[in-house]
């Protein structure tokens, strides 16, 4: 059976039944219909396949950069196999500016809208103005605007309604020639004369220096999301911890760094088996190498329980846990 080690950057020992790639929709369709129990893989930088998959794992690789050009704005239609990194640098180059502040994000432009992938201020969905996508059950192409996305904070239909029911299979994006550069996040504030080369450079280089490098060791960034909670739920917390940082979000919630809830829980550093909560970034959990799924499960599930039980906040997942039969829930 073929090894998902190398298709995925936690880099667990996995196997599949099968192993296939397509390069345009109509073999992507024909392959999803042939292997009913499939799960679709991007550059699988947010998926961590925790036991043998007894399925098809079936990898994306539609190439291909489209451009348009007006007087306003440059418009890309990007197939969904594109590396993410390589689209932001390959239009920084063109002097097509506004991504800069996501790159070195790992993982594949179709899988971009998904998780609706954020960094230093931005999202994808503030430059995405539509997603191209196969609809399973029907064969249809259909294509879904940026409301219809119903892009949130690390989410999509994609993850919801639309959840195992289609292949996305290219996304536009249209960058404005007028265009203010973000620097309103952390370490960007300090950049003085900002450019977009140098917020480039910047968030690479903050990135490098905190986020473990899933090729030294196996990792897929944020394993839990920041918990949003109510305001009301926010006093409680901050009435006990007076300390605790706050961004204040829609709908009057407010949004908690889940890597400081880690981190006052003393899970920094920590271990189970081979997999270690980071040191710079608690929030990543990391793979020593000859980790397995159960060590990931096992540390995962002891810090929800204990940030739980010590601050009342419940903490989900960002990562995809796929286990035997698919996506697992913790
Ligand atoms: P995969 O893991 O291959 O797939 C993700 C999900 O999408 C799976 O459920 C899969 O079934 C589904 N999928 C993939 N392609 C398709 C398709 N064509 N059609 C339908 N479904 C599909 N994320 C952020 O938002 N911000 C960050 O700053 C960030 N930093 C990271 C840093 C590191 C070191 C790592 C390892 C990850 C980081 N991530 C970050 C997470 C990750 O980069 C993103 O979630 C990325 O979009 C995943 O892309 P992928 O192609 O690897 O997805
Ligand atoms: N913190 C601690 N202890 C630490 C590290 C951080 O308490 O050891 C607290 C600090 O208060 C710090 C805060 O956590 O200010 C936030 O840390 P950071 O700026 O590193 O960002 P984050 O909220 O942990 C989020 C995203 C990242 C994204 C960065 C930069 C989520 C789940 N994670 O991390 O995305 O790159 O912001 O914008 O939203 C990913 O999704 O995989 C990912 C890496």
């Amino acid at each position: 059976m073929p090894s998902l080690q190398n298709y995925h950057s936690f880099h667990l020992q996995a196997e599949a039944q099968q192993l296939e790639t397509f390069h345009d929709v109509p073999s992507a369709l024909s392959l999803c219909r042939q292997y009913p129990q499939h799960y679709l893989l991007g550059e699988g930088s947010n998926t961590v396949f925790i036991e043998n998959y007894d399925g098809a794992v079936l990898l994306n690789r539609i190439t291909g950069i489209e451009v348009s050009n007006s007087d306003t704005a440059v418009s890309l239609r990007v197939g969904a196999g594109e590396n993410w990194h390589n689209l932001v640098t390959t239009a920084l180059a063109q002097g097509w500016h506004g991504m800069e502040n996501l790159a070195l994000i790992p993982g594949a432009v179709g899988a971009s809208p998904i998780q609706n992938i954020g960094a230093y201020g931005l999202e994808v969905a503030d430059f995405i103005t539509s997603v191209e996508m196969v609809e399973l059950a029907t064969g249809l192409t259909q294509v879904l605007n940026n409301a219809e996305c119903q892009f949130g904070y690390r989410d999509s239909i994609f993850k919801q309604a639309l959840l195992g029911k289609v292949i996305i299979t290219h996304v536009n994006f249209c960058l404005p020639k007028t265009y203010s550069l973000n620097t309103r996040y952390g370490e960007l504030k300090a950049l003085e004369n900002p450019t977009a080369q140098s917020i480039y450079n910047e968030v690479i280089r903050v990135r490098r220096a905190k986020l473990p490098d899933p090729d030294v060791a196996g990792n897929a960034g944020s394993f839990f999301k920041n918990p949003v909670i109510s305001a009301t739920a926010f006093s409680k917390l901050q009435a006990r911890y007076p300390e605790v940082p706050h961004y204040p979000v829609a709908d009057d919630n407010v949004k908690i760094p889940a890597a400081w809830l880690i981190d006052q829980a003393g899970y920094k550093g920590k271990q189970v088996g081979k997999v270690k909560c980071h040191i710079t970034q608690p929030l990543v959990l990391t793979n020593l190498g000859q980790a397995t799924g159960s060590d990931v499960v096992l540390l995962a599930r002891e810090i929800m329980d204990t940030v739980n039980t010590r601050f009342n906040v419940a903490l989900e997942p960002e990562v995809r846990l796929v286990g035997k039969e698919g996506l697992v829930n913790l």
